[in-house]
């Protein structure tokens, strides 16, 4: 078993008979989906789900779990899904996919958000790696440029996979990939795009994780917010 499935079954441990389980996307998600319709199914536990992208969804029907429709959950119970990049704080990046408007509604209505990561996943500040994923609704982006411009950012709308178009998002929106200074407070950030009109979501998942779940060597390392 690699990290990503044994962090996985060890998240998919945590899940009990009846709750409903936010499914996350990505390849680290997809191994949680897998333990949890093998756990599902070998200990006979009545569990839903409500999947943050249509790829999951699918998944997790194929697999035999039960998936309701967003417009069907007004709770969930825990929220399972990988991030790309985990500060010390906890604060995540997410949005590599172009799932961030579901996945960022899960992780604020969920009772609890398990965040699985291998260690190449945590860094000293977000934004190490990656540009923040900002989505924008299409007709603003010039607007919301500017205004990200006039914070420091600097970036480019993502392009989709063939390079001969702009990406849209499951939701409809643009993406831009913006990189702001590296000494920028995060949760000055996180409260800015949140206030910049014509941002829809963006990729900063400030102070909305639960517990992350470090997989290394085989061995599964827990870092709880409410420690911190
Ligand atoms: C998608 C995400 C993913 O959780 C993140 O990109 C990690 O993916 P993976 O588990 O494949 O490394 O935020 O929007």
């Amino acid at each position: 078993m690699n990290d990503k499935e044994s962090v996985a079954e060890h998240a998919a441990k945590q899940v009990a008979d009846g709750m409903l389980v936010g499914l996350g996307t990505g390849s680290t998600a997809n191994c949680f989906i897998e333990a949890l319709a093998r756990r599902s199914r070998d200990q006979g536990l009545k569990i839903t789900t409500v999947a943050s992208s249509a790829v999951s969804a699918l998944k997790a029907q194929q697999l035999g779990l039960t998936v309701l429709d967003f417009e069907q959950v007004s709770h969930v119970n825990v929220y399972v899904d990988g991030a790309d990049e985990v500060s010390p704080e906890l604060t995540l990046l997410k949005g590599q996919g172009a799932d961030l408007v579901r996945e960022k509604l899960l992780a604020t209505a969920s009772e609890q958000f398990l965040v699985l990561v291998e260690p190449g996943k945590l860094v000293e500040r977000i934004g190490q790696h990656f540009a923040i994923p900002i989505e924008i609704m299409p007709f603003a982006w010039q607007l919301v440029k500017k205004q990200l411009e006039s914070i420091g950012g600097r970036g480019y709308l993502r392009q989709n996979a063939d390079k001969n178009a702009v990406a849209i998002s499951a939701h409809g929106s643009l993406i831009a990939d913006i990189r702001f200074d590296p000494s920028i407070d995060i949760r000055t950030l996180n409260d800015t795009l949140n206030s910049i009109p014509g941002i829809v979501e963006h990729g900063i998942f400030y102070a909305l994780a639960t517990t992350v779940l470090i997989g290394v060597n085989g061995q599964v390392q827990e870092r709880q917010a409410s420690s911190l």
